[in-house]
């Protein structure tokens, strides 16, 4: 394992995750009833804007019943249960920390939807599957934290199959020195943001073709306002995932748009 990943891999440890999101969720269901997916989306939805994010990439990315889905960067699963209950597609789930794919593991179970989403530990820049094995690649809010962009857009087109299509949600960098912690990395050190056209530079060279290409900033932003307006959530949310300091994390995101530090992408690719 790279010391980068060793970095990432650390911030997102969260020790004790699936015992503390079992006795969380008993506020909601009782052990043994089931879930539905919008009742985890403030737990399990881990980038700006949540469900709504990943319906909007989704619907972009055409996805229908048939797609074979990776969802790479997975969290603990929010995005790849959605897909899979939205469109009953199959959907893969991939990420780093072994903590959030167990995590990503049991909740799947509590909503039924074990036969069409698995989950495995793993690194994107190598991942474990044959060449041409997917129709759709999800990659939300995990670009950020990988150094080797090249490496990884070249791998993830790898796995897609001719026609397969890359769905991608960011952060990226626009002008002014970015404020930490935020909730992809307590420092800089774990933090890898390139500019918009830095981003659609790489993803061309990698031999992706744009199909849509939006700048969610100000969408994001509004928001954000809405949000940090609102009374705070009862019931199990991404700060029970992420420790106590996830409200200065998200804090600090939200300043870091505000002040046009960061902006947002969302943008769709064929494989060319
Ligand atoms: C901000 S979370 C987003 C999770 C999920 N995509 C979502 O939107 O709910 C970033 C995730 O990317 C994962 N990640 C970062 N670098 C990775 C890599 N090289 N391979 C696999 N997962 C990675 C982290 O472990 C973390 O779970």
């Amino acid at each position: 394992m790279t010391d980068t990943n060793i970095k990432v891999r650390e911030h997102y440890s969260a020790t004790g995750l699936t015992a503390r999101i079992k006795a969380a969720l008993t506020t909601i269901k009782p052990e043994g009833q089931a879930l539905t997916v919008a009742q985890l989306a403030p737990l399990d939805q881990f980038h700006t804007r949540g469900i709504l994010a990943t319906g909007e990439l989704a619907a972009a990315a055409r996805l229908d019943g048939s797609a074979r889905v990776l969802d790479a960067g997975c969290g603990i699963g929010g995005p790849a249960r959605y897909l899979a209950a939205t469109f009953g597609c199959k959907v893969t789930g991939i990420d780093l920390s072994p903590a959030f794919i167990d995590a990503a593991t049991y909740l799947t179970e509590r909503c039924g939807l074990s036969d069409r989403v698995t989950f495995q530990v793993g690194d994107a820049l190598h991942l474990p599957f044959d060449d041409a094995s997917f129709d759709a690649v999800f990659l939300q809010h995990v670009a950020m934290n990988v150094e080797n962009r090249t490496s990884l857009y070249a791998e993830v087109r790898r796995v897609l199959a001719p026609g397969g299509r890359l769905a991608t949600y960011d952060l990226v960098l626009r002008d002014g020195d970015v404020v930490y912690p935020t909730p992809w990395a307590r420092d800089p050190s774990a933090s890898f943001l390139l500019s918009e056209s830095h981003t659609r530079k790489v993803l061309e060279d990698a031999g992706y073709n744009a199909v849509l290409w939006r700048d969610d900033t100000q969408v994001v932003l509004d928001w954000f306002k809405t949000v940090m307006g609102a009374q705070p959530q009862s019931g199990p949310n991404l700060g029970m995932v992420m420790g106590s300091d996830f409200p200065a994390m998200t804090g600090n995101l939200a300043r870091n748009v505000r002040e046009n530090r960061l902006g947002v992408l969302s943008a769709v690719l064929t494989r060319g």
